[in-house]
């Protein structure tokens, strides 16, 4: 069993403290600082322990891993006290609202060979998994563009939003840090890290917040040294219908990852109809339980990080240059 410290028990935490004790390979422990969500997360779990800080934490016990799950602009100094003695560390999207310390926290986990990694948990997806490797294995020839389209109804899924991170930017909030980062770091994954965008958001339509809730973006993707991939990405968080599509179209065929049908289809003779390759059963909590279970791997020097430290710091670099590009206008280089 490792010693798992959940900091952070609101919603994504309570997930985490969920789906770690699912495994069955985890003695859980909670950090909350808000003391009746602490009583009560504790309870509903059955907690054999929780406390109110990190140093109360760090005092009273040693842990194998934290999963850090408070607002973003707390990551990185969570990540370096933690680091300091030794724990593993999964970290919630985004890295940060910044790049500052990021560069010295990954020396930091190097130098110290801290197992870390970043809970980018589509790529717990098996659909997104099984279509990322063909397109890796060059079954459709190489990848030219990538094309996203999506939304959720936000209030409906978070009816706290106003309340809680997400109604601050410089607290990781708004459409782009929130849930496009979601995205870029799944097309990141398949088709490489963007080299230069610009972007177009507003806030149209959730009330109560003035961060953006609809978004457009235009990539470039380094392939390799003498191709890219050209993306484009649009996404909001008001729509009724919860869809999310990522579509790569390659040269000698064209993939579909959709994560609301857990599925994966190819497309590869002009006019034919889409044939689905692959469909999973997926419940709510299940990629989730795979994210602790691959980190519990991690733990064990059995696999690599789902999404390395600097991975995730090259998404960040996205976020921030796709919010520069609105108050510019302009392409940025990312
Ligand atoms: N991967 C996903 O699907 C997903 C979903 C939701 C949120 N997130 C990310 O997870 C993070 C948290 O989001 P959330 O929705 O759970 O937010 P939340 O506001 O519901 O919970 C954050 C919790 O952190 C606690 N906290 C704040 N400072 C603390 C401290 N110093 N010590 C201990 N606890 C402290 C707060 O009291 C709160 O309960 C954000 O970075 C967010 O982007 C990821």
């Amino acid at each position: 069993m490792k010693r798992i410290l959940v900091i952070g028990g609101g919603s994504i935490g309570e997930r985490h403290v969920r789906c770690f004790q699912a495994t069955q390979r985890a003695d859980v422990s909670l950090c909350e600082i808000n003391d009746d969500l602490r009583t009560v997360v504790g309870e509903r779990y059955e907690l054999k322990r929780s406390h109110r800080s990190i140093e109360e934490a760090l005092a009273d016990s040693a842990f194998d891993a934290a999963v850090i799950c408070t607002p973003a602009h707390l990551h990185i100094p969570m990540a370096y006290q933690l680091a300091a003695h030794g724990c593993g560390l999964l970290i919630e999207k985004p890295l940060s609202i910044s790049q500052d310390g990021t560069d010295g926290l990954i020396a930091e986990i190097a130098g110290r060979q801290i197992p870390a990694s970043v809970a980018y948990v589509l790529r717990q997806h098996p659909a997104l998994q099984a279509m990322r490797a063909c397109v890796a294995e060059g079954r459709f020839g190489r990848p030219v563009e990538v094309v996203y389209t999506g939304g959720q109804h936000f209030p409906f899924y978070r009816p706290a939003y106003r309340e809680i991170y997400y109604a601050r930017h410089e607290m990781g909030g708004g459409a782009i840090q929130d849930a496009l980062t979601h995205v870029v770091n799944a097309a990141e994954w398949i088709v490489g890290p963007v080299t230069k965008l610009v972007a177009d958001a507003t806030h149209q339509l959730l009330e109560g917040v003035d961060v953006e809730d609809t978004v457009h973006l235009m990539t470039h993707h380094a392939a390799s040294t003498e191709a890219f991939v050209m993306g484009s990405f649009s996404l909001n968080q008001h729509q009724a219908p919860n869809e999310s599509t990522w579509t790569v179209i390659c040269e000698n065929g064209t993939v579909r990852f959709e994560f609301h049908h857990n599925r994966w289809l190819s497309c590869t003779q002009p006019g034919s109809d889409w044939v689905v390759e692959e469909s999973f059963q997926i419940e709510r909590d299940e990629l989730f339980v795979r994210q602790a279970n691959a980190f519990l791997d991690q733990l064990d020097e059995k696999t690599g990080p789902a999404c390395s430290l600097a991975e995730a710091k090259q998404t960040l670099r996205v976020n921030l240059s796709a919010l520069k590009s609105v108050q510019s206008g302009a392409w940025e280089n990312v």
